[in-house]
């Protein structure tokens, strides 16, 4: 069963304590909490003071996917915040072990985010040493994008790097899955499913975080 980390970049914050309420009855694990600045992607949405409201509502793990120039700089407001893992863009980062290493010695977990041009094999030296690959299968920025398809190798091939050294890092998808392509994302070796507009545009949110659960 994959993990399902709904994003809240897709839900209506005009009545946010009421999306996380939902989502603390539903059957998801994490929350994906998208942190731009309008420099690494063409987008802003929110910081540190959205992540610290979110997490005064709920105990299940808040995943910060930071799509921002510099993210070092921000580690430890983000831990005040109380993120529980924060994953940093290797293109953002020309010092990625030093700063993964900044994270965990902060008491959180450490991801790396990867963008869709960027070569897996860029992550071989760093992953013995994070808890997640965040892989973008959308141009990071905005949500309710199309799933690329060349996605599917690269993550058979991040899953066949992982099993081989024996390690136990998650691959997390992010962007684009939707309630009918989920399973297949699953069946190539994915953990972690994130999902916004599929679940927050969805009639039965909940219903359809079950079905993500289930794929
Ligand atoms: C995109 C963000 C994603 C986004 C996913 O840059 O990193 O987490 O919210 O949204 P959907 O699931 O709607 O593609
Ligand atoms: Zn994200």
């Amino acid at each position: 069963m994959p993990l399902v980390a709904p994003s809240l970049l897709a839900a209506n914050f005009l009545r946010l304590e009421d999306e996380c309420k939902m989502l603390n009855e539903s059957q998801a694990d994490w929350f994906h909490l998208d942190i731009m600045d309008g420099l690494f992607v063409p987008n802003i949405s929110f910081g540190p003071m959205i992540v610290k409201f979110v997490r005064s509502t709920t105990r299940k793990y808040c995943d910060v996917h930071m799509m921002i120039i510099e993210p070092w700089k921000y580690f430890k407001m983000f831990k005040d915040a109380g993120a529980d893992n924060l994953s940093i863009h290797i293109e953002a980062c020309p010092d990625l072990l030093k700063n993964v290493e900044e994270i965990k010695s902060l008491g959180m977990d450490a991801g790396v985010a990867i963008s869709p041009d960027t070569p897996i094999e860029s992550l071989e030296k760093v992953l013995p040493h994070i808890h997640v690959v965040c892989m973008m299968s959308v141009y990071p920025g905005f949500g309710g994008q199309e799933f690329i398809p060349q996605t599917m190798d690269r993550i058979r091939q991040l899953r066949n790097m992982i099993d081989q050294k024996g390690l136990k890092v998650k691959i997390e998808i992010d962007g684009g899955v939707t309630e009918e392509n989920a399973a297949s994302i699953v069946a190539v070796g994915s953990d972690v499913l994130v999902a916004g507009n599929t679940v927050f545009k969805s009639k039965d949110p909940k219903a359809t975080i079950k079905h993500l659960k289930d794929s």
